[in-house]
């Protein structure tokens, strides 16, 4: 297979990143400013207030972890987990097993709820689990990106109050795509990150933290094993009132272009652009159905903004995949562990969840089919 150069956009219909907004690409590209400018710290204040109103939260720690998704997980772990600590974690896809591997690097007690990969983890046997072991955190993925399915969280958060265990949820491609409500589900550990339905590059992880769980850091046995995650010392910076001081320099662009990127998921409304989401998904199913694509995930269990799809019976994936992308510039993501070679999965986040980015896929499927 030849590479050729590509010297138009790439429609990124993958897992993530996604394409940006004109808005976030300005935002990107504006002079710096130094990273305890008062001007940057405006900035930083407005993307932290705004980042509780997509999370839903009035969580007072609520900001971006200066890396990507995984370093949000791994930053409320290395916090709020110690050696010996119990967590209850469900596992249905990559992500979930990533908590339970990181958790258990942490010297954690580890307790695996495990789900066939394509289905939710069911509620009750999860809740049962945290009722039983009374973990320190229960941890579920709310958007299996592996798999495309989307957590129901009814009854989780219940559990952990009635058992002591702070909730933890990754919401990466979940959040400003399909519901999420930190408050209302009652979870104490949220992270996120920029490249999905946020519509931003890769290379921040907002993450929020409750009262709850900040009571829980206060009692740990020993300091944060972390420079990098000590959530007090990036509190100082992030968070100083009266003056921050200096723990590490900001990625000021990708803060900039992050509060940009918010401000247009506000303007549109979280409600609406669920809805934009959803109503893209459906389009893009009905249409790759007459391919015969079919879907991995039961209704009711489906990730908006992450359609899994089984391959027409024939269709050699990677070739396929590699036209799309080289011809056509489109980007579709291959299944990853026991579903590689079986499925795609096929991204519609932030501005490219809408019919046109399905019509030209539909276009390009009819002549590399
Ligand atoms: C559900 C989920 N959690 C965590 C991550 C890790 O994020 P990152 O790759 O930005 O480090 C991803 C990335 O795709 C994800 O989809």
């Amino acid at each position: 297979m030849t590479l050729k150069t590509r010297t138009s956009e790439t429609l990124l219909l993958g897992p993530g990143p996604c394409n940006i907004s004109e808005g976030v690409r300005e935002a990107i590209s504006r002079p710096l400013l130094g990273h305890l400018d008062p001007g940057f710290i405006k900035i930083m204040e407005s993307t932290k207030a705004q980042l509780r109103q997509v999370f839903n939260t009035q969580n007072k720690v609520t900001f971006p972890i200066s890396a990507t998704g995984s370093a949000g997980m791994e930053f409320l772990l290395v916090n709020f987990l110690e050696a010996g600590d119990k967590i209850v974690v469900g596992v249905n896809g990559v992500f979930g097993g990533r908590v339970a591997a990181l958790s258990e690097k942490l010297g954690a007690e580890v307790i695996r709820v495990e789900q066939e990969w394509g289905r939710a983890v069911d509620n009750e046997v999860f809740a049962d689990a945290v009722k039983k072991h009374s973990p320190k955190i229960a941890a579920i993925v709310n958007g299996e990106t592996s798999t495309g399915v989307y957590q129901p969280m009814e009854g989780i958060g219940t559990a952990c109050r009635e058992a002591g265990s702070l909730l933890f949820v990754d919401c990466v491609t979940s959040l400003a795509g399909m519901p999420v409500s930190v408050d209302d589900w009652g979870a104490d550990l949220v992270f996120s990150g920029t490249q999905k339905c946020i519509g931003v590059p890769p290379g921040l992880a907002p993450v929020t933290v409750s009262e709850r769980a900040l009571e829980v850091y206060r009692n740990r046995s020993k300091p944060t094993p972390s420079f990098y995650f000590d959530l007090d010392a990036i509190l100082a910076y992030v968070d100083g009132e009266g003056g921050r001081s200096y723990h590490h320099t900001a990625p000021i662009s990708m803060v900039f272009a992050l509060e940009a990127g918010l401000k247009e998921i506000l303007a549109e409304g979280l409600e609406a652009r669920w809805k934009r989401h959803a109503d893209a998904a459906a389009y893009l199913r009905s249409e790759l159905a007459a391919f015969g694509f079919e879907p991995v995930v039961p209704e009711g269990e489906r990730l908006n903004p992450l359609t899994t799809l089984y391959l027409p019976s024939g269709l050699d994936d990677a070739a396929a995949r590699g036209k799309l992308l080289n011809d056509h510039q489109i980007e579709v993501g291959a299944g990853l562990g026991p579903l590689a070679g079986k499925i795609w999965r096929i991204g519609l986040m932030a501005g490219n969840a809408r019919e046109s980015s399905v019509d030209r896929l539909v276009e390009v499927l009819k002549t590399v089919l």
